[in-house]
């Protein structure tokens, strides 16, 4: 499918490559992007040669993953169409967050805004050394509105988070992976191809045994240990009606590869 501000690109070894492209605009959220990009997730969704996915900003003329939301779209947007235009994006985020097969945020230059918003929504973070990374709506009179104000707190808890909100100011890559924002980070040049090997490793491994525990991990933490824990035992059965599951410990016997086929 041709999308205007959306490329997806599938590689061998069940690996997919999103990128934002809206050059001129250092690829900002405007609603037709985040409708492409909600049915470009869906399609990978649906995909089951696809087993993980990375996310990334195309070249633009500052390295950018995602500039923000679209600044010129939200000037004059009444109240109705503000919170339509949050229930998009958190909608959006919520997809991806919920896809079922991990995707990394190779966050390649400016991730501010409904940019560091998408990267939450991630599930791996890998950034280069000259990545920027901020929530700046308050500078700008607004909040975050596509779930900063929420994952952010959760991922790297509720001092930092409430300094880089009320602040509005933008960290470094370096300062993002001390705060636990990023997983990783490389030289821009090396980016792309180490998010690449790490959706590869992903890739290899069985696709429903990704899918539930991330589940477990993501749901879980959200509930009381006790009823995570339960949670945890009910998907541990379930992945024992999978042939995946027999290949796997199989394959381990043998002494040979495992072959998954995500069934
Ligand atoms: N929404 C809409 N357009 C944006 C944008 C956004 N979030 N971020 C950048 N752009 C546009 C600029 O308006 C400019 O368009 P133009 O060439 O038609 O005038 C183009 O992208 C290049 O941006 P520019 O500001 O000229 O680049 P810069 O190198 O001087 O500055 C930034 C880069 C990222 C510091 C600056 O663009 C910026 O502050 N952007 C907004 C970031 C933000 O507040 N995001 C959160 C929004 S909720």
């Amino acid at each position: 499918m041709a999308y205007e501000n959306v490329r997806v690109e599938r590689e061998e070894g069940g690996v997919a490559l999103v990128w934002v492209h809206r050059p001129d605009k250092l690829n900002a959220l405007n609603d037709a992007t985040i409708r492409e990009l909600s049915e470009a997730f869906g399609g990978l969704q649906a995909d089951a040669e696809v087993r993980a996915v990375i996310l990334t900003g195309a070249e633009a003329k500052r390295p950018s993953f995602v500039a923000g939301a679209d600044i010129a779209e939200m000037a004059e947007q009444t109240p109705l169409e503000a919170r339509a235009r949050s229930q998009r994006g958190q909608a959006l985020c919520s997809r991806i967050e919920r896809l079922g097969k991990p995707v990394i945020a190779a966050v390649n230059g400016f991730a501010l805004g409904g940019g560091l918003e998408l990267a939450l929504a991630c599930h791996l973070r890998f950034a280069a050394d000259t990545a920027l990374l901020g929530l700046p709506e308050v500078t700008l009179g607004i909040i975050p509105g596509f779930g900063g104000t929420q994952r952010l707190p959760r991922l790297i808890g509720l001092g930092p988070a409430l300094e880089l909100i009320a602040t509005g100011e933008p960290v470094s890559a370096r300062e993002a992976y001390r705060l636990g924002l990023v997983n990783r980070v490389f030289q821009a040049g090396e980016l792309l191809e180490a998010a690449r090997k790490c959706a590869r490793t992903i890739a290899g491994n069985g696709p429903v045994a990704v899918r539930l525990a991330l589940d477990a991990a993501q749901r879980g933490s959200a509930m009381s240990l006790d009823q995570g824990l339960a949670y945890e035992t009910e998907l541990f059965a379930l992945i024992a009606s999978t042939e995946d599951m027999r290949e796997g410990l199989k394959a381990f016997l043998e002494k040979r590869p495992a072959a998954f086929r995500g069934q």
